[in-house]
């Protein structure tokens, strides 16, 4: 999945709508590939970033109140289940059948501490997302701005390294019994039956 960095535009408010017209729902049939539904979902987060990157830009632009809305949603929802996944249900089988070179332990609490953070800012963003989504004027959009940045910094970065180690190990560690539990309880959390 496309998530580099590197060649980054300058947000505007039509880059905004351009990115979340990309998002789609995960595909159902991703949860028996689970490791690569949580890759995907991972662009799908990028593309979440650079709509709120772009809405930083021009906050009160036209089509920012739907925008907005979108953006809170998939923080307040998909974001969580995300961080859950990777916390509680990849971790744990992780756990369970990685070598001690592999690291684990140092990996979940990496990813428990970053995952913290942004939980934290986030709900700060969610806030300031919920009061242009009604239209209104934001209190302090300094603040807004900067907690968006920090957000938008942090998911990048733990995107990044989850991207080049966790995902790639718990590629060679979890075996088909692991992957279909995983995938089981990934559905399970979002109320999706699983594919047969
Ligand atoms: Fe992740």
């Amino acid at each position: 999945m496309p998530t580099s960095t590197r060649s980054r535009k300058t947000p505007t408010a039509s880059g905004s709508a351009e990115a979340l017209a990309k998002l789609e729902p995960l595909p159902e049939n991703l949860f028996r590939v689970p490791v690569d539904l949580l890759l995907t979902d991972h662009y799908r987060q990028t593309l979440v970033s650079e709509a709120l990157s772009a809405i930083v830009t021009a906050p009160h632009a036209a089509g920012t109140p739907a925008r907005a809305e979108k953006i809170a949603h998939f923080l307040e929802s998909d974001l969580v289940h995300h961080m859950n996944d990777e916390e509680e249900a990849l971790g744990t089988r992780l756990l369970a059948c990685a070598r001690e070179e592999d690291g684990v332990p140092l990996l979940l609490a990496r990813l428990r501490r970053e995952h913290a953070a942004i939980r934290e800012t986030a709900t700060a963003v969610q806030t300031g997302l919920e009061t242009l989504a009604v239209r209104r004027r934001l209190p302090d959009p300094g603040t807004f701005a900067a907690k968006a940045e920090t957000l938008v910094a942090a998911v990048r970065a733990t995107i990044a390294w989850q991207n080049r180690l966790l995902l790639p190990l718990a590629r060679r560690r979890l075996g088909n019994a692991d992957l279909w539990s995983l995938g089981q309880t990934m559905a399970t959390r979002r109320g999706i039956s699983f594919p047969a």
